[in-house]
């Protein structure tokens, strides 16, 4: 009977793996999940009833119970080594030049992998048993993140012990899938969590995570890429390497393929330009390996990496164009960037007729001249940038000079000592003035609709306004004479700037626009402060004495409020009527684990940001300071914790962990919500 029963459970276990193993692993399942759900209840109700059957690495055994102590570290059996990059076909001819070269040989083989952005790890098996997963840490050293790999079910926790006897390693790339990663990112926004910034940061996120049941959450995947001591196998290439690894049910691209020779290399780069854009995972090039281990072995390494490998990045971005002209921009705070007028080309699906030149010094530097045929640049979606001067071009132009004088008022242009930049300081130079009520009118500031670029130069142009405080003098009878305004949008318009009036204080902030308070900083000021009063009123000091304002912003908030302009400015809107309270004014906390206590904060946190951590402590009573001492009641750490997690274990200070840090503040009334 009790044969029957551990039997019973062992068929179950094989069941359940070999499912696994069809579902997460070669992506074909054979049953439902309801199905799926049911085995894996099964299993566990009679490992309840059967404690004496238990086993560490069955199915039902993947999440620990409670959180993880942290991470230890672990040496590698052998260093985990990186490759050198090549970053066009002609440096990657060059390689299979030296290869060839060193070899011997006319034409080698490759194997040409995807490069999957995510993070390297390796796997330990023993036996058959899973039993240690590394980061690669700093190559010699990793963390041992075992019970978070544990996690992912395409991770198998037993191999045939047949095939792979003693120690197996292998090593990969854990990643998440583009899809999955968005769709996760939706589900902690809607639950009031961190986005995270991309799928690379989720992972290194995710296997840094002590709650492994929240580990097992994540939509992380693992491809292996590489056998360790392959010839203890028999194995005498790369290609049969991945069909063992395979074979032993772990989990490998199916995308890797075999090039023979130059030729046929080039060739499966180029298809690869276009076509990892349907890969449903990010890369940023692929890998080329040299396909048999004998000549891999004869090859060798250099100090950092194999001579055997290299990385093909894809190419960035770029297409070439004229540079037509220069132009001139003047910036809310009066900064003047060159701009480059191009003749249009299409770039990653867009027409990119203007792009920036950044400075000054970045032109001379590059001797930018219009009438140069120029590369430009536009990776990812961030503003198109002129990137160099296409040389052997006839050149046309003078060399570019900047101006001594702003193109727009004619005031003199000073250098800021502090950027590279040059500014124009007359601040009621109509370019500025402009620009700041834009700003002030922009989502991110007071959100006045209908008070766009066209509004603004009608309103300017007509001597209605010359800073953005006189928007609350306009009147109907004035904004009716402007040209494609109707009674209609006038009355919009005026309703807008009207509830621009009740607006939070930190937007109010923003909208004033001074140097160095965006709208984190402007956040902590509000609720500070609570009052607009209030903040005027504040010298340095009381400003340094808020963890997140350093003396920068501390005298630029200062400096403002004690000008002329600043004041006056100040001065007119609350005549107008605007003069905000902080949206939630602080009710100081007079108990609970966070008053009068003083906290240091080391490490990432996971889901809480370094400021809003910061915020939330003090909004509870306690103060957050950046050095640990015998004041010091906690040190809240983090994943990579720094040395003052050593000196607070030193002094016998409390440690907390997110977690109860989370706890805590949850208790104290203060959720953490969205960064
Ligand atoms: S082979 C000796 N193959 O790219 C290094 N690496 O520097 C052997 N990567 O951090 C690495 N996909 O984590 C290899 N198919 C692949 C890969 C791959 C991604 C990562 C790897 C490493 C970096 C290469």
């Amino acid at each position: 009977m009790t044969q029957t029963v551990e039997r019973q459970i062992e068929t179950l276990r094989r069941k359940i793996e070999r499912h696994d193993h069809l579902y997460h692993v070669l992506g074909e399942p054979e049953i439902s999940d309801r199905e799926y759900d049911k085995l894996l209840r099964e299993l566990n109700d009679l490992e309840e009833a059967h404690p004496e059957y238990r086993d560490p690495d069955s199915p039902t055994q993947r999440v620990s119970r409670g959180l993880l102590p942290g991470f230890k570290t672990a040496r590698h059996s052998v260093p985990m080594l990186s490759l050198d990059n090549t970053y066009s076909l002609e440096e990657l001819e060059q390689f299979d030049a030296r290869v060839r070269r060193l070899l011997e040989k006319e034409s080698v083989e490759y194997v040409v992998e995807p490069k999957v952005d995510g993070v390297a790890v390796a796997l330990r098996y023993r036996d058959g048993r899973f039993v240690l997963g590394l980061t690669r840490g700093d190559g010699t050293e990793g963390d041992d993140i075992t019970a978070n790999l544990r996690t992912l079910r395409s991770v198998p926790l037993r191999i045939p012990a047949r095939e792979a006897p003693g120690e197996l390693e292998a090593r990969g790339e854990v990643y998440m899938e583009t899809r999955a990663f968005e769709k996760m990112n939706e589900r902690r926004i809607a639950a009031g969590l961190n986005a995270f910034m991309n799928p690379r940061n989720a992972t290194t996120g995710s296997l840094k995570t002590l709650d492994t049941s929240e580990v097992a959450k994540r939509p992380l995947q693992i491809y292996l890429f590489q056998l360790v001591r392959p010839e203890r196998y028999g194995l005498k290439t790369q290609l049969e390497s991945i069909a063992f690894l395979s074979r032993l049910g772990l989990r490998v691209n199916p995308a890797n393929s075999l090039a023979r020779g130059w030729e046929e290399l080039r060739r499966e780069c180029e298809r690869w330009d276009t076509k990892r854009e349907k890969l449903p995972y990010g890369t940023d090039g692929l890998v080329i390996k040299v396909n048999s281990f004998r000549e891999q072995e004869a090859l060798g390494f250099t100090a950092k990496s194999p001579r055997w490998g290299i990385a093909y990045k894809f190419g960035a971005h770029e297409a070439e164009t004229t540079l037509k002209d220069i132009e001139l921009q003047v910036g809310r705070t009066g900064v003047v960037t060159p701009v480059a007028i191009l003749e249009p080309v299409t770039l990653l699906g867009t027409v990119v007729a203007r792009a920036t030149l950044h400075n000054q010094d970045e032109i001379e530097r590059k001797d930018f001249r219009v009438g140069d045929r120029v590369v430009i640049d536009k990776g990812g979606d961030v503003i198109p940038k002129v990137l160099r001067v296409v040389p052997g071009g006839k050149r046309r132009g003078p060399k570019f000079v900047m101006p001594s004088k702003c193109p727009v008022c004619g005031s003199p242009l000073v250098r800021d000592p502090e950027m590279a930049a040059v500014r124009c300081e007359n601040l009621f130079c109509p370019a500025q003035v402009r620009r700041r009520i834009v700003h002030f009118a922009s989502r991110g500031a007071l959100d006045i609709e209908g008070l766009g670029w066209k509004t603004v130069d009608w309103l300017a142009d007509a001597g209605l306004v010359e800073d953005p405080a006189d928007l609350y003098h306009l009147r109907a009878e004035d904004l009716v004479k402007l040209p494609g305004m109707g009674e209609k949008s006038a009355a919009n318009l005026l309703a807008g700037i009207e509830r621009s009036k009740s607006a939070p204080l930190d937007r109010l902030l923003v909208a004033i626009g001074i140097r160095h308070v965006g709208a984190r900083i402007a956040q902590i000021l509000a609720e500070h402060f609570g009052s607009l009063d209030a903040l005027e009123k504040a010298d340095e000091e009381a400003l340094l004495g808020i963890d997140a304002i350093g003396p920068e912003i501390a005298s630029s908030v200062v400096s403002f409020f004690s000008s002329k302009v600043g004041k006056t400015f100040v001065q007119k809107l609350r005549h107008a009527g605007v003069n905000p309270e902080s949206k939630a004014p602080r009710r100081a906390a007079s108990t609970g684990p966070f008053v009068r206590k003083t906290f240091v904060l080391t490490g990432t946190l996971e889901e809480l940001s370094r400021e809003d951590t910061a915020r939330f402590i003090q909004e509870v009573g306690g103060k957050v300071t950046s050095s640990v001492s015998s004041k010091t009641d906690a040190v809240v750490a983090g994943s990579d914790p720094g040395s003052k997690l050593d000196k607070a274990r030193a002094l016998g200070i409390e440690v907390w962990d997110e977690n109860r840090l989370k706890t805590a503040l949850k208790k104290a009334g203060v959720v953490p919500a969205a960064r």
